[in-house]
């Protein structure tokens, strides 16, 4: 995959998104990528493992740091639910500075977490910093496909780009390999709810449930190791 021209627009909830001009795919839902994060990976994913099975420690992979979007909601809701959350996101195509320093989301959201916000996109490659006492940060530059896992998570973000556009991303590889590195008990949310994906999924060991998706989406997918 090769992305050359990527640019800002707002989307339906007022946050800001990236489209990926060449492959005509943007970074989140059309209808808000604010509301679409907030319900797929922070109520879905985060809040309700925190909720199922109240883990000591939440250790967090998330696929396509992107914006930092999923990663500052994620801080914002360890630092207020004080529950100690070890975040490490994988990017191949980092964003250019001026694209991360245009988005909204610390406006829109807390004014106070841009200076978080700053911190994890301005912060070494593969280098953990603890962003608070409840949130450390990582970010991998690198490629999932070819990812050795150094650590196991009992969270993960699925946030690569559509099945339709990046199929090589939504295999029985990639989720046999996430799911023999997850702990046990662990959950994966992810926006997609389509059937290759579920099918790899399944075949990796995973028990799936079947939830509403974000505004606009009729279904999403969360996933359970246990
Ligand atoms: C749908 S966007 C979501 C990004 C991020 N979660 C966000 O909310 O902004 C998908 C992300 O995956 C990244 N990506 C694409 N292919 C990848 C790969 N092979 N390995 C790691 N990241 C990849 C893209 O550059 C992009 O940042």
């Amino acid at each position: 995959m090769q992305i050359v021209k990527r640019s800002l627009f707002t989307t339906k909830d007022g946050s800001h998104s990236i489209m990926v001009e060449e492959l005509r795919e943007s970074f989140h839902s059309q209808n808000g990528s604010l509301q679409e994060s907030e319900h797929t990976f922070i109520k879905s994913g985060l809040s309700f493992l925190f909720d199922t099975f109240r883990p000591p420690k939440i250790e967090l992979f998330e696929v396509g740091f992107g914006t930092g979007l999923n990663a500052l909601l994620s801080y914002l809701w360890a630092v207020k639910d004080k529950v100690h959350v070890a975040y490490t996101g994988i990017e191949a195509f980092p964003l250019e500075n001026e694209l991360w320093q245009s988005l909204n989301y610390s406006k829109l959201i807390d004014a106070n977490s841009y200076d978080a916000f700053s911190q994890m996109h301005r912060s070494d490659w593969n280098t953990p910093i603890a962003l608070h006492e409840f949130f450390s940060f990582e970010k991998t530059h690198g490629d999932l496909v070819q990812h050795a896992y150094k650590k196991s998570y009992n969270l993960v973000y699925f946030d690569a780009f559509a099945p339709s556009v990046q199929p090589e991303l939504w295999t029985d590889a990639i989720f046999k390999n996430l799911y023999d590195t997850m702990l046990n008990p662990a959950v994966l949310v992810t926006y997609s709810a389509a059937g290759q994906p579920r099918r790899a999924m399944t075949k990796a060991g995973f028990w799936l449930d079947e939830i509403r998706g974000a505004a606009g989406k009729r279904e999403m997918t969360r996933a359970l190791k246990m």
